[in-house]
Formats: structure tokens, C-alpha cells, sequence
């Protein structure tokens, strides 16, 4: 039985927002730089197609079905000067190695939607930061303001979203490059293994299984089989998505699709709203309601079963499937108790949700140190306690939500390599959220992957 549908937000417009209280956002000292910057953010051309997101969604809907997989990764938050090409192949590859890992070992189509191409801008716990004495707006991204702790690095400056729009266009030119171009095909996959990890064991690992999938290919082709014109053998498809905290940016890429005539929020496929930022009354929930892209919601173990009902019910009110992502990020020690009454409120509604694992963010903590960080084994363990919840509920598990690298840091500990807390300060790169490394992410997909054989 399907219960009545809410009403459609008929009121919406790219706009409408800015009647509701906002939170997260900086405040930028100079109006008149502000309104500029928006001026040429609105000229400039979308960065993603309404139809691209529309295809999105009809693939997130198999995956509300239980049939596919969401690995949605990257960085916590991309920066001006980590910008290169060689970063974003390395993050590229290592999304399509858990990807390969993933859709070998359970024969579920796995659907990647990076955290790229325009995710700058973070929600800060407080909006200054103190130090010694002195109080600074916080760091909110290389979008607003540079990390520097000087009060002019901190001022807010409008022009930095023309540069991160500029940015992220070019990281998307060279992602479609690199997707569509020859270097994402199957036959290259053992290409992919970066250098410094072949000869270890989760490089091993990953290069017997490129070889079984290159002698499965070459068994093909003797067959008679014609895989060069398949297409799906040797591109990849690949999404954009990040949190649409700046809600002016978001706003000014907002456009009219011209076949539809729905509005579409261009500057990538699918946009979340933050654990700090899903206020059911607030700006964001009310922006996402009104763009047609998928959208997806954080939930932290504050969250009720009534408020996320009603967030499904503003935000996917008409129930399109493949429309709404749940991303529980509980915390190992939470999980058990706080994700099954969510789990089953919303089943009961018949909304057709995809629930997925962010196992990072509720498993941060400061350590003595200074360095924010993550242990491996949390992050393992808290996946293990969605994967049980799912199962108990008999709600498929749809996906992960993971932060991660392709360079060799140190920021989480444990892994294959026993990381511990002494090798923090070696390679720790993030100035925000501490990232798997390469490793530790490959390693984390052959276990997601035994996980999700184990309920298929
Ligand atoms: C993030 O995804 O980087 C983030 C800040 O997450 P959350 O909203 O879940 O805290
Ligand atoms: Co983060």
C-alpha cells in the first residue's frame, strides 16, 4: 500500500530560499563584490547537463531497487592548491579501482558519483576560531576564504566562487577526458594500480583480479564476441556531487532545463545538504526541494524517524525513485541504536529511498596531537553495523559515501600498513576532514565488497 503523496512546493523558485534562515553561510564584508561575483557566476555556462543528472537519476532508482551500488567518493574538500592533473587521476583511479573490486566481487553494477569537480565549500562548527587571542571568521573552504590564520587570508572574498566555478569546470573537462578517452577501459585496468602499491599486498590483490578480468575479455574475444563495439566496456560513467552549502553559488548555476522546462542546478549531478545544514524549516532543504538533480541528506545520530519523514516528504514528494539519498554517518559506537528506527520509519512510508554509509564523519576526533583523525577500524566497523541494520530492516544497502585520496597520506590511522598516530604529522596533507589513502581505500572496498556478496 502507498501512502498519499505531499504536496509539490508550488512557491519554489531559484530564489525562494533567501526567504528561509540559512545557516553555514560566510558572511562576506563586501556586498557590492558579492553581487558581482554572482553576476558572472550567472552568466557562465552550466558545468553539468540537466539531461546527465536525469540519467543519474534513473540509475540511483536500480540502485533504490537493489540493483547497482553507489561508491560516491573524494575529498573532503578540494583545494586551489592541491589543483593538478595528476591529483585527479590518481583520485579517478582509485574510484575506479573500488568501483572494479566492488562490481567483480558481488556482480552488482556499481554507480560512481565523485565528491569533485566544485566540492569547496564546509560547514565549520563554530563561525570564528580563536587563537592566542585573536578571533578570525573560520575557514570555510578555498571557495570563501584561504586557510591562512591572518585576518586578511579569513576575509570572505566573492571572487574566489568565480575561480572555484573556473576550477571545477576544468577538473570536469579532464574527468570526461579521462572517463571517455580510452583510459577507463577495462583492458587498462591493471593500469590503473598506482606505482608505490604494487608490490603490496592490496595491490597484489588488486592486480590478480585485473588479470582475471583481462582473461575473461580475451576469452570473449576468442569466442567471436565483438567487444570493441561495446561501449560499456570501455568508457566509464561517471558523476559529479558535492554539499550545496554557498547557497548564493548554487542559486546563480541554477537554470531552466529548455526540454522540460525544470529547473536544474548545474554545477553538478547530485547535491547534498549536511548534517549541519537540513534544517527541515531552513534555506538548503528548501533550495534542494526545488531542483529536479538527485539530492541527498546527511543524518547524524540526532536524527528523528518524524524528522526524516517529513525531510523525505519535502524532498521527494511526488516518491521518484532514484530522486533522494539518505547518507547515515552515525558513528561506529551509534550506529546500532540510532540507524534501525530510521531504517524502518521510512520503509513504512513506502518512500523509495537509497540508503547509504557515510562511515567518516561520525567517527572524527582530535588526537592529542592536533591532528584530526580517523581510525580504519571504525570506519570498518561502523560499515559492518549498517550493513547488520540494513539487513534486519530488509532494506538493500545502497551505497558509500567515503573520503579519500589517491596519494600515499597519513591522516587515518590503521589499514594494511598498522598506520598509527606517530605517522600523522608524516604526509598529512587535508586541511579539513583527515582522507583514507590509497590504500586504506582499496583495502576498505575488498571488505565492503564481502559484505555485499554476503546479502546478494
Ligand atoms: C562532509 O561531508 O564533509 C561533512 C561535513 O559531512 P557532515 O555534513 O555529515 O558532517
Ligand atoms: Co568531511
Amino acid at each position: 500500500m502507498t501512502a498519499p503523496q505531499s504536496l509539490p512546493n508550488l512557491d519554489w523558485e531559484p530564489t525562494s530560499w533567501r526567504r528561509y534562515p540559512a545557516a553555514q553561510q560566510p558572511t562576506w564584508p563586501d556586498e557590492a563584490a558579492l553581487a558581482a561575483a554572482l553576476t558572472e557566476l550567472r552568466a557562465m555556462p552550466p558545468l553539468v547537463f540537466a539531461g546527465e543528472a536525469r540519467t543519474l537519476r534513473s540509475t540511483l532508482a536500480k540502485v533504490a531497487e537493489g540493483n547497482g551500488f553507489l561508491l560516491h567518493a573524494g575529498d573532503c574538500a578540494e583545494s586551489f592548491a592541491e589543483f593538478s592533473a595528476d591529483n585527479i587521476r590518481d583520485k579517478l583511479k582509485v574510484i575506479l579501482q573500488m568501483s572494479l573490486v566492488l562490481t567483480y566481487s558481488t556482480g552488482v553494477p556499481t554507480l560512481k558519483v565523485g565528491r569533485i569537480a566544485g566540492q569547496f565549500a564546509k560547514p565549520r562548527s563554530a563561525p570564528t576560531e580563536q587563537r592566542d587571542g585573536l578571533e578570525l571568521p573560520s575557514y570555510f573552504g578555498d571557495i570563501v576564504n584561504d586557510f591562512a590564520f591572518e585576518s586578511a587570508a579569513r576575509r570572505a572574498e566573492p571572487q574566489r566562487m568565480v575561480r572555484g566555478y573556473n576550477q571545477a569546470a576544468a577538473t570536469l573537462n579532464l574527468l570526461r577526458a579521462f572517463t571517455k578517452g580510452g583510459f577507463a577501459d577495462l583492458r587498462e585496468a591493471h593500469q590503473w594500480n598506482l606505482q608505490f602499491i604494487a608490490s603490496r599486498r592490496e595491490g597484489r590483490r588488486y592486480d590478480e583480479l585485473a588479470q582475471e578480468i583481462e582473461r575473461a575479455l580475451r576469452f570473449m574475444a576468442a569466442c567471436g564476441i565483438d567487444l570493441e563495439s561495446e561501449a560499456q566496456l570501455h568508457e566509464v560513467d561517471f558523476y559529479t556531487s558535492h554539499e550545496a552549502l554557498l547557497l548564493g553559488y548554487e542559486e546563480a548555476l541554477t537554470r531552466r532545463d529548455s526540454l522540460t522546462d525544470e529547473w536544474y542546478d548545474c554545477s553538478a549531478h547530485l547535491l547534498w545538504a549536511g548534517e549541519r545544514t537540513r534544517q527541515l524549516g531552513g534555506a538548503h532543504v528548501e533550495f534542494l526541494s526545488g531542483i529536479e538533480n538527485p539530492v541527498g541528506v546527511k543524518l547524524g545520530p540526532a536524527a528523528s524517524p518524524e524528522e526524516v519523514v517529513a525531510l523525505c516528504d519535502r524532498l521527494d514528494p511526488k516518491r521518484r525513485p532514484g530522486r533522494l539519498v539518505l547518507v547515515s554517518r552515525m558513528g561506529a559506537d551509534r550506529i546500532a541504536d540510532a540507524l534501525p528506527p530510521l531504517l524502518r520509519a521510512v520503509k513504512l512510508t513506502g518512500h523509495p529511498v537509497v540508503w547509504m554509509c557515510d562511515p567518516m564523519h561520525g567517527n572524527t576526533y582530535q588526537h592529542a596531537s592536533g591532528y584530526k583523525t580517523r581510525e580504519f577500524d571504525d570506519v570498518m566497523r561502523e560499515l559492518h553495523g549498517f550493513f547488520a541494520a540494513c539487513d534486519d530492516a530488509g532494506v538493500w544497502p545502497g551505497g558509500v559515501h567515503i573520503e579519500l585520496t589517491g596519494e600515499n597520506v597519513t591522516e587515518c590511522t590503521g589499514g594494511a600498513r598498522g598506520l598509527t598516530d606517530i605517522d600523522l604529522e608524516r604526509a598529512y596533507k587535508s586541511r579539513v576532514d583527515p582522507r583514507l589513502n590509497y590504500e586504506q581505500a582499496l583495502e576498505c572496498a575488498m571488505r565492503i565488497a564481502r559484505h555485499v556478496r554476503g546479502v546478494k
